[in-house]
């Protein structure tokens, strides 16, 4: 984002003093994002196994959603959208997901939510996953994107050989291989390797650390702050120390969750210690449904069909928490809603100025504060590799959603339903299949279309109106990646990757 000096400080004074008017201080955020967790992996969201008290706490007090989407059936792109309240074809994520040693990243020109709060005076922090960008010399790292502070691996844990590290105590070994013939995955602080391998069983405890500790120094120096918490759990290969280790009833992942959920309890606890609980908006969702390929090790979508990779609603339906005592009222909402929708809701919050760049989110405050109605009425479903050639795979309006092609995914093999798995190939429907999201949100029972058919002439309006808006914008993966870009903590060291070890 490139602002002049002079804007910044009539920007930044303008607030002050909107701020000084109404004797209130603007709200604090934490975004807590989940990795590879299906609509059905909470308790309170039905799952029967799955132990997860303090989500639970938060859906109790809180805002529960049932019709929360992020944008993507995998994690770079899903994470674009989050930060800019842009689908990731306009900034470029895309397709598939970014690489350690990718050349691409997050492009520096698109604002993230942290930029449109910095100008307010926010502290900014962000910990766990980053997975947009690395780049030569850390180009693309949260720290040149709006965030003071950063710890974290920059990437997903499973991109470095994981089969002779530590997931679980005493010495469990993580299970699989990961990616071999790639370096290490390094814990990172702000730009530099401060450990290589990351210490698993350790990992978590670090994240509770730097994030409580951002809240209370944030609140003593008297900063409205936004902490953007991107956890690894429950992403393959799952881990966990010793305080959640074989403490859920459902093995590697219950454990893996129960260890996320832990974290959620300390930050809690912080917010209620420091006296910020009751100004600050906790939000909790998903970056994209679960990875059925791991079998048992891997998330659940409950009554949504498949799961990550795909454009049906388990690739893409999230489970989603909203939680602010005394400004949210406890219950469920049905409203439709999107990860995209959080960067225009926290600037209405904060009353922070909106970029100026084509948005798709919108602002969903009335949901929140008001029980009111959603100002969305549509969600465009792209593919893992989305192209101009193919455009949307799906759209849902209202109630209905339309499938113009259909596709299994790697992702989602090894279950029962064939609709899911990798020979499941690219499939057109023209007319498209039409399904009752409220009736059949299973999507098992396509419509006939012969009662349709105004239907079908709005939706094909709305799919030709978005996508006359759509500007793909240069892809950023399609840009390759180089070795020599790979983090590595000791770079004169040779041969790489395997050299790589701090
Ligand atoms: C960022 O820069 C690229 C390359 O100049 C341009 O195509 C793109 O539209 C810009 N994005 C924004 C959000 O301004
Ligand atoms: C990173 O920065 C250093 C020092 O400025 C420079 O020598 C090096 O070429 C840069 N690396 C890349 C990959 O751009
Ligand atoms: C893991 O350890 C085994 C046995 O020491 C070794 O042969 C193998 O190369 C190691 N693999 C990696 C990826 O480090
Ligand atoms: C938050 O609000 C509740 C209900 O009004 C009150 O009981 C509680 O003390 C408040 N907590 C803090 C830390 O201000």
């Amino acid at each position: 984002m490139s602002r002049s000096g002079m804007d910044h400080i009539s920007l930044f004074c303008l607030n002050i003093c909107l701020f000084c008017a109404s004797s209130a201080s603007p709200p604090n955020f934490v975004f807590l994002f989940a990795d590879d967790l299906g609509f059905g992996d909470l308790g309170c969201y039905g799952h029967p196994s799955t132990l997860t008290p303090n989500l639970d706490r938060l859906a109790a007090g809180g805002l529960r959603f049932t019709d929360f989407y992020c944008t993507s059936p995998v994690c770079s792109p899903s994470r674009a959208s989050l930060l800019t309240g842009r689908y990731q074809t306009r900034s470029g994520i895309y397709p598939g997901v970014l690489y350690p040693g990718s050349i691409g990243g997050l492009p520096l020109n698109e604002t993230t939510i942290a930029e449109v709060l910095k100008p307010l005076g926010y502290a900014t922090a962000a910990v766990g996953k980053w997975h947009l960008g690395l780049g030569a010399n850390g180009t693309f790292l949260p720290t040149k994107q709006g965030f003071d502070q950063y710890l974290g691996i920059p990437y997903s844990h499973d991109q470095g050989p994981c089969q002779n590290l530590t997931c679980f105590p005493p010495d469990v070994k993580c299970f699989g291989t990961c990616d071999v013939d790639t370096v290490m995955v390094p814990l990172m602080y702000n730009e530099v390797i401060k450990q290589q391998p990351v210490n698993f069983l350790k990992l978590e405890e670090a994240y509770s650390h730097f994030a409580t500790n951002f809240i209370s120094t944030s609140v003593k120096k008297k900063q409205p702050f936004f902490l953007y918490y991107p956890s690894h759990h429950t992403h393959y290969p799952q881990y966990a120390g010793s305080g959640a280790a074989g403490r859920s009833l459902r093995g590697p992942f219950g454990d893996a969750l129960l260890e996320f959920d832990n974290t959620i309890g300390n930050l809690l606890t912080t917010l209620e210690n420091t006296g910020v609980i009751n100004n600050t908006l906790v939000f909790f969702t998903s970056d994209n449904g679960p990875e059925l390929m791991r079998m048992s090790r891997g998330g659940n979508a409950g009554c949504l069909k498949c799961g990550k990779g795909t454009t049906y609603e388990g690739g893409m339906r999230e489970p989603a928490i909203a939680y602010w005592p005394g400004t949210i009222r406890p219950g469920v909402t049905h409203e439709m809603a999107s990860t995209l929708d959080i960067l225009p809701t926290f600037a209405s919050l904060a009353g922070a100025k909106l970029p100026q760049v084509m948005l798709d989110g919108v602002d969903m405050t009335d949901i929140l504060v008001r029980q009111g109605k959603s100002k969305r009425e549509t969600m465009m479903f792209y593919p893992e590799d989305p192209s101009e050639k193919y455009g949307l795979f799906a759209l849902r309006l209202g109630k209905y959603k339309a499938h113009f092609y259909t596709q299994g995914s790697t992702h989602s093999g090894l279950t029962p339903d064939h609709d899911c798995t990798v020979f499941a190939a690219l499939k057109p429907h023209d007319p498209p299949l039409i399904f009752d999201l409220e009736a059949d949100p299973s999507e098992n029972y396509p419509l006939p279309l012969d009662d349709l058919q105004a239907l079908l002439v709005n939706i094909k309006k709305v799919k030709e109106q978005f996508e006359a808006s759509m500007v793909f914008g240069e892809s950023q993966i399609s840009k390759g990646s180089d070795p020599n870009l790979e983090p590595c903590c000791d770079p004169q060291c040779a041969p790489k990757p395997t050299c790589c070890l701090c």
